[in-house]
């Protein structure tokens, strides 16, 4: 299923609307549906339980959207929280400037790709890509050039250096997508957070920002925490809340957006220890990610080529979204600087007194930094599929369905009376509701032919439907259809509840 197919099947099905649709919308502003909320809310349940409550050492928080400004100030977000930015003078357009380059060379490795599909048809069997793209000419003049404006783009941005990437996007002769000219303002910083006013003070004494990420919340709070919850270091405070970035980049759905949600998790830890923590953290992370059942396959690692003002080691957990390898999840080494800063600002101690050591120190930070929304679109891209489904006569139809994992499905089980207008059925599947709603996520549905309605359920990816039919008048029994090997068995309504309950709840992906 293509991307463009993903996203009007969010629509579709109630899971994610454009914000303000009615006035057009606003660009890269989208709000959950009531299957977009229950899946959201899973997702982060999921999150918050094995963060919480599967580690005694992790404690959790719920800090405000507003802080004192002197906190971004501290934290480097006022001076460094910064994209390069280009303005096309004809078109008016507005672009980063590094996706500009990494553009120019996605199509180059477009044209690579190519060539490598033309020759893999021509050998057949015998072809070895590796072999070809280490040998053949102009895949290897292709990659030095990829290679060559990447490693060089990664450096000025490093160095700040934007009359340098300006001459980068002159030396490439990238052109606006929209008005096909290169005529370009030059490079120059744009700083992300959103910023609004205090109603009492007037002036820039009164501005305020809206959180860029949830992690200074817990950083100045981390002796209130230490205190109250009597935690010894290494543990961890974790969070899940509201995170505002003006993107001049906009797109790709809820990948980037201008509000969205984090999961944040930081632990804190000796001196001198981080780096063990570091490795600790990536792989504890890396196994959430498996244990929710996505494929290795598309997961990966990637080291950060440029490391944050605040970073001494940091990695990003790929996931391969259907636009490609993208940052899912960040892991980074964040050591004392964070602490550090807002103790100097501040003019108050914020350390540790580590009672085996017998001394004060600023602890190191590791932190593991997931975005809910884009967790959900790793999700819903990974689950969503049309399938060729073949009867007992040998016919062939399709249908989509949402393999999500059970115990994140929006729905965990739909009671489906087979008729409408026979009261005795649609009482008794009444009744089956209220015997199950009280364990588990259940929706009733009565409209349409009951094939259509399996496939309603299948395409929002709820994993059991329990049909409803006159033996159940009878004897109690119902029928219960799994959504993935679409076997159909006969139960008795306690049976079918254990069986539902046996895959649906939350622990069997702990
Ligand atoms: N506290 C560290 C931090 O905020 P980050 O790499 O800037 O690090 C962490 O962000 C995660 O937040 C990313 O891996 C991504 O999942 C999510 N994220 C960042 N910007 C986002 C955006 N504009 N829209 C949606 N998710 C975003």
């Amino acid at each position: 299923m293509d991307f463009k197919q993903l996203v009007s099947h969010c629509k579709e099905y109630g899971f994610i609307f454009q914000s303000s649709e009615l006035y057009d919308g606003l660009a890269a502003v989208y709000d959950y549906g009531p299957n977009g909320v229950e899946l959201k809310n899973n997702i982060k349940a999921y999150w918050w339980q094995s963060m919480t409550q599967l580690h005694d050492n992790i404690v959790g928080i719920d800090t405000a959207i507003f802080m004192h400004p002197k906190v971004w100030k501290a934290s480097g977000h006022v001076d460094a929280f910064n994209d390069p930015l280009v303005d096309n003078k004809d078109s008016k357009k507005r672009y980063r400037a590094d996706v500009l380059i990494e553009d120019y060379c996605a199509k180059i490795e477009g044209k690579i790709k190519k060539d490598v599909a033309k020759a893999a048809k021509k050998f057949g069997d015998s072809f070895d890509e590796e072999q070809f793209r280490a040998t053949n000419g102009r895949i290897i003049d292709r990659q030095a050039k990829i290679d060559s404006v990447l490693g060089r783009m990664n450096d000025h941005l490093r160095d700040e250096d934007m009359v340098a990437m300006k001459a980068l996007i002159e030396e490439c002769e990238i052109s606006c997508p929209v008005s096909g000219t290169k005529n370009w303002t030059d490079v120059r910083q744009f700083n992300l957070m959103f910023s609004t006013q205090l109603g009492n003070i007037s002036g820039e004494e009164g501005k305020l920002y809206l959180r860029p990420e949830t992690a200074q919340g817990i950083f100045v709070n981390f002796l209130n925490v230490q205190k109250t919850s009597r935690k010894k270091v290494p543990f961890g405070i974790a969070q899940i809340g509201k995170a505002f970035r003006n993107e001049i980049v906009a797109r790709q759905f809820i990948f980037r957006m201008r509000e969205f949600e984090q999961m944040e998790m930081q632990f804190f830890v000796r001196p001198g220890t981080e780096m063990e923590w570091y490795a600790k953290w990536k792989e504890t992370r890396m196994q959430w990610h498996k244990s929710l059942g996505t494929p290795e396959e598309k997961l990966r690692f990637h080291d950060h080529d440029n490391l944050a003002h605040y970073a001494n080691a940091a990695v990003d957990i790929e996931f391969d979204f259907p636009f490609g390898f993208k940052e899912l999840e960040g892991i980074h080494s964040r050591t004392d600087f964070d602490l550090n800063q807002h103790q100097e600002l501040s003019g108050r101690k914020v350390q540790y007194f580590d009672p085996e050591l017998n001394e004060n120190y600023v602890p190191y930070v590791v932190e593991t930094s997931i975005g809910c929304d884009r967790m959900f679109l790793a999700v819903v891209s990974n689950a969503l599929q049309e399938e060729t489904l073949t009867n007992a006569e040998g016919q062939e139809s399709t249908r989509i369905v949402m393999k999500l994992p059970h115990p994140i499905a929006p729905m965990k089980v739909a009671v489906l009376p087979l008729l409408k207008n026979d009261e005795n059925l649609t009482n008794a599947a009444k009744d089956v509701v209220l015997q199950l709603k009280k364990h588990t996520q259940v929706t009733y549905d009565e409209k349409d032919a009951i094939g259509r309605r399996y496939r309603r359920q299948d395409a929002v990816g709820t994993p059991y439907c329990v049909t409803i039919d006159h033996q159940t008048l009878e004897d109690g029994t119902i029928t219960l259809r799994d959504r993935d090997s679409l076997e159909q068995v006969r139960l008795s309504v306690d049976d079918a509840r254990a069986k539902i309950l046996s895959t649906t709840q939350m622990h069997s992906i702990l």
